[in-house]
């Protein structure tokens, strides 16, 4: 086997993200920042993980670092066995932001293929992947439609479709659903893990609520601020998603944990499945940060 047949066949079985010691500092006129320090955190291929915490402890820049859209001033980065830079150039990963971020002037259809355009693939491709993205987001009726004639959660539907279009093994997502209603936000979520199931892609998973961060992941990882760092990794056993799910008592117990982590109690290793439903609700009430 050659050398890069070996590095190929690593990617393969490498984990979706390897974080080492990964340190970040912003160095600004009033003096340095440092937003993430001794970050350490493996995600596998397939995983699902949210990042939760306060304000300013470095979420982003995590997400940014992970995408190689900024060097981190220290530690190492390897997305699917490679270093981040060799990551971005393969395109191995799609990215979601808070804003759907899409061209008004291109139809649903023509954004999803942008991508694919600007990496060469041809017409027919383009246009097959294409459609089966939108069927996969559920706009077949809005393919020749324009951004500004959809609703919020419609653009973001595309957003994600267009992040999916070169079939990445990772997605990145900050905080993709932060400007929905709670009904349609709720219906993304029911999507995206559809999506990602349907794909086998791992996602990194940016958001402020903590319902949201249970619903979605496989594991949260709890930030404090300045310095950012990862404080707690809370594992959520809830098994297929489905919207019963969300007034299961397991979901109202993972919250609660989520919740004592950010607030910088210990975690019991396990999910006490006999929470007082009161309780919960209560819980949950207080869950968006
Ligand atoms: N380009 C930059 N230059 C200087 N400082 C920066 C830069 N980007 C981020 N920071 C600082 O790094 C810290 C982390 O910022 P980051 O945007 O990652 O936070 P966040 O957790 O995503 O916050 P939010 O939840 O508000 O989106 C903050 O103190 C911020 O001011
Ligand atoms: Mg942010």
């Amino acid at each position: 086997m050659t050398e890069a047949e070996q590095a190929e066949s690593g990617a393969v079985t490498a984990p979706a993200v390897e974080l080492h010691a990964v340190h970040k500092s912003f160095t600004a006129r009033r003096g340095t920042v440092v937003a993430l320090a001794d970050v350490d955190l493996t995600i596998e291929r397939g995983e699902f993980v949210s990042l939760i915490g306060p304000s300013g402890c470095g979420k982003s820049t995590l997400l940014r670092v992970i995408a190689d859209l900024l060097q981190p001033s220290g530690g190492e980065v390897q997305v699917n066995g490679k270093p981040a830079r060799r990551a971005r150039l393969d395109q191995d990963y799609g990215i979601a932001f808070q804003q759907a971020g899409l061209l008004d002037w291109r139809t649903v259809q023509a954004n999803i293929e942008l991508p694919l355009e600007l990496h060469g693939v041809d017409r027919a491709e383009r246009h097959a992947r294409a459609e089966e993205l939108i069927e996969l987001v559920g706009l077949t009726e809005f393919a020749r439609h324009r951004p500004p004639q959809l609703s919020g959660g419609m653009q973001q539907r595309v957003a994600i479709a267009r992040a999916l279009a070169e079939s990445p093994a990772l997605l990145l997502m900050d905080e993709p659903f932060g400007a929905l209603d709670e009904m349609t936000r709720e219906r993304m979520q029911n999507e995206l893990v559809r999506i990602a199931g349907e794909t086998g892609a791992a996602v990194v998973f940016v958001t402020h609520s903590i319902p949201e961060a249970v619903f979605l992941s496989d594991r949260v990882v709890v930030m404090s601020a300045r310095p950012g760092r990862i404080v707690n990794v809370v594992p959520i056993g809830l098994g297929a998603r489905t919207d019963d799910t969300r007034e299961a008592p397991g979901f109202y117990a993972a919250i609660t944990q989520v919740r004592e982590a950010l607030r910088g109690l210990p975690v019991p290793q396990t999910v006490e499945v006999g929470v007082s439903v009161e309780n919960a609700l209560r819980n949950s009430a207080e869950g968006a940060l």
